[in-house]
């Protein structure tokens, strides 16, 4: 099979709903990350994304819903319960106000909520698990397939398991070529890491599941209590299944520095470039100047050197993050460092995350 970067035109659009209802995979971009679609409510068509993917059955997938659920008469977990995803019989009314003011607040979004599921859902879509994972993706060309095919859909990032997210259409077809028809080509996507995902207890708290495109501060301004981190006592809300520690993968060595170039002092940094050969070193943030000039005094022969936001603009870094990995790892470096990324902002802590994934 021949994969085809197209256009958004509106012949592509009905042409790739025609896949979708048939039960084939479609690559669409979304505002976080490129995602490889199929009709959630087709185990068959599901099937196809784990298999296009190599990914292991126990990582269960987000369902990307359309707009028109927002403004479902009764609210929007009303609406997720009529597209045949949402089991409301269990949510207690308090709870139920909670999570529609919260997706009113930030849907269309990179938020992700885990939900009860109805039995319709298909097991391979949550892994067996009795909840569903579903967003609403504001991306237009997203929303027009969402609406053209009718079908709500199960997309995961559309790249090979493990490895670097997408956020360009030309990654998807390095990472899948062969394995799909078509990808809709959105061009870069906007916020560039995954979606921030939360579940709720049986009381009503919010459990930050992963971090990502929507900042945790926001999040707690509108529920009006601090996140849970951690996974509660068992039997409540479970852990995401597919955040395992190594993930994002190069296919190079990726070492995170204890430190930043900063704070590192030279007998230090001597001693993690012995013998690595050519260096290839990823900044958060700062200066690639001063990075270069710093590694090539230590010995280091033309480093390559990339920031993902030089002026420390964390928006402007996620949305850097998967391409620049991509690049260092297509460069001619032959080791990786990454810097370590601060705590705070939220966005700094979501691309850590991802980072110390990339390198474990
Ligand atoms: O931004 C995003 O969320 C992108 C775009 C394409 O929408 N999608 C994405 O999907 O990142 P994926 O497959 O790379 O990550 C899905 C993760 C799973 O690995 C798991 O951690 C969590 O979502 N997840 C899915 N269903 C879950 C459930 N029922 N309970 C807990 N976690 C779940
Ligand atoms: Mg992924």
């Amino acid at each position: 099979m021949m994969t085809e970067i197209l256009s958004p035109s509106p012949a592509h659009l009905a042409r790739a709903a025609a896949l979708i209802r048939r039960g084939e995979l479609v690559a669409m971009p979304t505002e976080t990350v490129y995602g490889l679609a199929a009709d959630a409510m087709n185990a068959e068509a599901v099937a196809k994304i784990f298999e296009a993917k190599a990914r292991p059955s126990f990582d269960p997938l987000i369902v990307h819903a359309p707009a028109s659920a927002l403004d479902a008469n009764g609210g929007p977990l009303v609406g997720l319960s009529r597209l045949g995803l949402v089991e409301l019989e269990g949510i207690d009314r308090r709870v139920h106000r909670r999570i529609d003011a919260l997706l009113k607040a930030f849907w269309p979004g990179a938020l992700t909520v885990v939900l009860p599921r109805q039995i319709r859902v298909p097991d391979l879509v949550t892994s067996g698990l009795p909840t569903v994972a579903v967003r609403m993706p504001s991306h237009p060309i997203a929303q027009a397939l969402l609406n053209a095919s009718g079908c709500v859909l199960a997309a995961p990032s559309a790249n090979r398991f493990g490895r670097i997210s997408p956020t360009r259409a030309e990654h998807v077809k390095e990472e899948l070529e062969g394995k799909l028809e078509m990808i809709l080509d959105g061009g870069p996507c906007a916020v560039g890491i995954e979606s921030t995902i939360v579940s709720f207890s049986n009381s009503g708290d919010v459990y930050l599941l992963r971090p990502g495109g929507v900042e945790i501060d926001a999040l707690e301004a509108n529920i009006g209590v601090p996140l849970e981190h951690l996974a509660p006592a068992h039997g409540e809300a479970p852990e995401a299944p597919g955040m395992l520690a190594s993930h994002y993968a190069p296919r190079k060595p990726l070492i995170m520095l204890t430190g930043s170039l900063d704070t590192l002092d030279d007998e230090a940094l001597r001693g993690a470039l012995r013998g690595v050969g050519k260096v290839g070193l990823l900044r958060p943030t700062g200066s690639v100047r001063a990075a270069r000039a710093r590694l090539q005094a230590l010995g280091a022969s033309n480093p390559v050197v990339l920031s993902l936001s030089e002026d420390g603009d964390w928006n402007e870094a996620a949305r850097n993050l998967f391409e620049s990995l991509r690049r260092l790892d297509a460069s001619d470096a032959s080791t990786l460092f990454v810097e370590p990324a601060p705590e705070s902002p939220a966005l700094a802590f979501a691309i850590g995350d991802r980072l110390r994934r990339a390198s474990a």
